[in-house]
């Protein structure tokens, strides 16, 4: 791919930083637009504040793509100052960012937008692909999820340039290497080693998910293949029950038989670990029908490969 100037909104975070890594790599010239000091010093590092216009827009001058991940961690009780907060820290980026580009002369290429699988309903069916049904269903308790995350799409798509290739990114869990709060890996591999890799809720739930390269990669194709836009679902092409994972899990950590969380349970403990539910009863069946019809090799489609990858080596 011939080099691009790359501009990541919300840099500092867990995608963020495997992207700087990735494109680092690939040659590519990258500019960061943070809250706070770049964990990566060999980028150029532009401050905002994700509300108010300023100076941070030069970092938009004579860039190619610009990926913007700014969003604050779902992880977390939604109490009604919580959900104020997850929702402004989305919304009023995206908007800032549209309202930068429309003042600029030159069109941008691609805007690369962080959405979530979590917006496709409920399903222990046959799943969804990019035209899968939306909403939310009170056996996930979803109901702020979904509009959160619709909220956050509809923004995109009302400030997005009308001549700017724009993708909202479906991404559903992305597995990594490295130790970071967002990396599900890590907590997964925690309780595990604590004798609670046991199926959670009903266990028939699917979880969706993907590995950190495909991720990164999948990045690079949609860069690649001008023909994607739109929704672009970002999983991997096999999802499975939470009870198929979690039994992975064991066997990758040698705990042959952990006890089972019931949904009462997991109540208490996600009252207790200042979290939701839903991240964990919903029933996440996504598929990547987009990126698999233009031909997207994925590296990891199942996830005891992706699992024996990212964990090789560690018990
Ligand atoms: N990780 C996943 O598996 C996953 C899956 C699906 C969707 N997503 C979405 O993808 C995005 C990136 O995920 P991540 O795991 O990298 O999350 P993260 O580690 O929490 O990083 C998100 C970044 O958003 C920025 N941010 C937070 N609040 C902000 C605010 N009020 N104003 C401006 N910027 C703000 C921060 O950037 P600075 O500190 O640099 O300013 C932060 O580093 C998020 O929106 C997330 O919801 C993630």
């Amino acid at each position: 791919m011939t080099p691009k100037r790359i501009l990541i909104a919300g840099a500092n975070g867990f995608l963020g930083g495997l992207l700087t890594r990735h494109w680092l790599e690939q040659g590519h010239e990258l500019r960061h637009l943070s809250r706070r000091e770049s964990a990566q010093p060999a980028v150029k590092l532009y401050r905002w504040d994700g509300v108010q216009r300023g100076e941070w827009e030069a970092a938009l001058e004579g860039v190619d793509v610009l990926v913007n991940l700014c969003g604050a961690s779902v992880n977390c009780r939604y109490t009604p100052a919580n959900r104020k907060r997850l929702m402004d820290s989305r919304i009023l980026p995206t908007r800032l960012l549209g309202e930068a580009l429309r003042d600029r002369e030159e069109a941008l290429e691609l805007w690369l937008q962080a959405s979530t699988a979590t917006l496709y309903k409920h399903t222990l069916g046959t799943g969804w692909d990019e035209s899968g049904e939306l909403g939310s269903d009170p056996r996930a308790k979803d109901a702020f999820s979904i509009e959160l995350a619709q909220a956050w799409e509809d923004e995109f798509y009302a400030v997005l340039p009308s001549n700017c290739r724009g993708v909202s990114l479906r991404t559903a869990m992305v597995l990594g290497r490295g130790e970071d709060p967002n990396n599900v890996l890590c907590t997964l591999r925690r309780l595990t080693r604590l004798g609670l890799g046991g199926s959670m809720g009903k266990g028939n739930q699917y979880v969706s998910w993907i590995h950190e390269q495909d991720f990164c990669q999948a990045l690079d194709w949609i860069m690649e293949h001008r023909e994607l836009r739109d929704a672009l679902n970002l999983s991997a092409p096999h999802p499975l029950p939470n009870r198929d994972m979690m039994q992975l899990f064991r066997k990758q950590y040698h705990r042959p038989w952990s006890l089972p969380a019931p949904e009462a349970l997991l109540e208490l403990g996600a009252f207790f670990m200042r979290t939701e539910t839903e991240l964990i009863i919903k029933s996440r069946r996504v598929f990547p029908a987009k990126l698999q019809q233009s031909g997207f090799p994925f590296r990891y489609s199942h996830f005891a490969d992706a699992l024996n990858d990212l964990a090789g080596g560690t018990h």
